[in-house]
């Protein structure tokens, strides 16, 4: 997968502005709250038709502005994707695409971000949207599942909510859950099970240790004993009014040589842990994918010192495109050929 040009039309600082990108490595510098955060955020938009700031698309229109559009060119085909007041338009290659699921994850690209750490400390709901935009990018099943499962949530909490609520019609909402239910699950564990398989390794070349990265899904109920779970859940939900069960209660957490990382690891350790984790995460998407992601570092490098910096740009896969952004291309410690991209103020004009 390679993007070769971006366009943006007020999207967020900028007016009008294109890029040419190397199918290697580019490195984009410039002063702090230049754009250059928000170049990488143009290609995620394309990538997962949300962005990874804001819940909120109007954020992503330039001030003063009514609509936004970013046009992303691959050697092959053109993506664009137009924001409005009431809502966002897809194309690729001009034709409108209604679906969501036939636009995402096209373009796959993966973002590293100093921002990351907040997955140990953040909500659990905020660790299922990760992997969520993940998985809803690589498998149309789990966008299908997921997408119904959350209306059939709504329903069946509504329904809870009512005195004189429908049995009928909760037990056929019920039924309705088992099979996209049991398609999270499995997938979601699937994925862990795969991620599982390379963390520790990656870990140990970023880290130069042998140091065991575990990642531990906590999930709602096995695959084969979802029906009976939600049998049983039933007097709990009609007491508490909203469904207690089901995989919007899933979670997980990271253990590094056995210890639960919030408790026991350094800043630097988890920094490694989460990179690990990106670059575990980018193998599966090229396993199931057959397609090498787009790699997005905003502000990574930086934070590593030199011999880190090498390990980590060791790792990348070779045949990857990678888009780097830093303040200054002095405190980088590249030895491979890149394009260098600058952004300057008056550009955004
Ligand atoms: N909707 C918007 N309209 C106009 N400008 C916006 C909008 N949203 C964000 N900006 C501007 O974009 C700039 C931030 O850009 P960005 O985060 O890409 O900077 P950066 O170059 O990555 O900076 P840093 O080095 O600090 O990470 C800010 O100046 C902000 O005011
Ligand atoms: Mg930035």
């Amino acid at each position: 997968m390679l993007v070769k040009s971006i366009k943006l039309n007020n999207f967020r600082n900028y007016t009008n502005y294109q890029l040419e990108f190397d199918p290697h490595l580019n490195i984009i510098i410039g002063k702090n709250g230049v754009g250059k955060t928000n170049i990488l955020e143009a290609i995620i938009v394309i990538s997962n038709v949300k962005s990874f700031r804001t819940l909120n698309d109007v954020d992503l229109i330039k001030k003063q502005t009514e609509y936004s559009r970013i046009v992303l060119n691959t050697q092959s085909d053109e993506y664009k994707l137009v924001l409005n007041k009431n809502g966002k338009s897809l194309f690729i290659n001009n034709n409108s695409i209604k679906k969501t699921s036939e636009f995402i994850g096209k373009v796959n690209a993966v973002i590293f971000k100093p921002g990351d750490l907040e997955l140990f400390v953040t909500s659990p709901s905020d660790r299922r949207r990760i992997i969520d935009v993940e998985l809803s990018k690589i498998s149309d099943i789990y966008i299908d599942s997921l997408t119904k499962y959350k209306k059939l949530l709504a329903d069946k909490n509504n329904l809870l909510k009512q005195t004189n609520k429908d049995e009928i019609l909760l037990s056929l909402i019920n039924n309705s859950m088992v099979e996209p239910i049991k398609n999270i699950i499995r997938i979601r564990q699937e994925f862990f099970e795969e991620i599982n398989k390379n963390i520790s390794n990656i870990y140990q070349l970023l880290s130069n240790t042998n140091s065991k990265i575990e990642i531990i899904y906590k999930k709602c109920s096995e695959v084969d004993k979802v029906e009976e779970e939600i049998e049983r859940s039933k007097d709990k939900d009609n007491y508490y009014q909203y469904a207690t069960f089901g995989p919007h209660h899933d979670d997980y957490y990271f253990k590094i040589d056995n210890f639960e990382i919030n408790t026991y690891a350094s800043q630097g350790q988890k920094r490694m842990v989460l990179i690990a984790f990106k670059f575990a995460l980018v193998e599966y998407i090229k396993q199931i994918t057959k397609k090498t992601p787009i790699i997005l570092l905003d502000d990574i490098l930086s934070e590593l010192d030199k011999n880190n910096q090498l390990r980590l740009l060791n790792i990348l896969p070779k045949d990857s495109q990678t888009i780097i952004t830093n303040t200054d291309i002095n405190n980088l410690n590249i030895v491979d050929k890149y394009k260098l991209i600058e952004i300057k103020e008056e550009q955004n004009a």
